[in-house]
């Protein structure tokens, strides 16, 4: 489903967690408005993707049985991988700016655009590997056997969650100083969307695709 051009009902059948959020940005509930019309007259650069990002939490949670696998498949493709790309290269900007301007100060969270390069490199690896070997295993022929690969992406998931829990106790759970800079409240914003993403990422992949193996 395109979420975006989905109206504000259609929306909140799926994400009724959002509609908090909605009013908070001015918006009228008007059922048959087009959320991405909405949300672009509103004047707040980070809402778009803040309303994906609810949608996603929503979606991770739902009952995923009656999903084929390669619904299932194309929804993490979708949601995870492509996201994950796209957030990269604003995330490592974001925090190389807030290492080099609150360098020295006692709550700047040194070596986190370091810990970044290295997940987002080592998240591209496992994704690829997923896209080239694990996915079309579950979409072609779930009947071959494909354990190991399976068993090396587990293991991957799990460094990952390792290496995003070391970032979440580098920033005190994402919670900045009282006098935090907008780039620094903007990384630690959006570090916590990638944890979260991340974590739920990594359930629906260990605990849904892979369970029907
Ligand atoms: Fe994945
Ligand atoms: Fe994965």
């Amino acid at each position: 489903m395109d979420i975006l051009h989905s109206t504000l009902s259609e929306y909140l059948a799926i994400v009724p967690s959002a509609k908090q959020y909605l009013t908070s940005l001015g918006i009228e509930m008007q059922d048959d408005t087009q959320l991405l019309s909405a949300l672009q007259k509103v004047n707040k650069q980070d809402c778009i993707p803040r309303c994906e990002f609810l949608y996603r939490r929503a979606m991770a949670e739902r009952d995923w049985s009656a999903i084929s696998n390669k619904d299932l498949v194309r929804y993490i493709i979708r949601n995870y991988h492509d996201v994950h790309r796209q957030q990269v290269a604003t995330l490592i900007d974001l925090a190389r700016k807030v290492e080099a301007i609150h360098f020295g100060e006692p709550d700047c969270p040194t070596g986190i655009t370091k810990a970044l390069k290295k997940i987002y490199s080592d998240l591209d690896i496992h994704m690829l590997k997923e896209e080239r070997t694990v996915f079309p295993h579950f979409i072609n022929s779930p009947h071959t056997n494909c354990d190991e690969q399976i068993k090396n992406a587990q293991h991957d998931h799990e460094d990952h969650l390792t290496a995003i829990h070391s970032i979440k106790a580098l920033t005190k759970t994402f919670s900045p100083p009282a006098k935090a800079s907008h780039y620094w409240l903007d990384l630690y914003e959006q570090l916590e969307m990638l944890y979260l993403d991340l974590t739920d990422h990594t359930y629906l992949e260990d605990s849904v695709l892979f369970m029907r193996s």
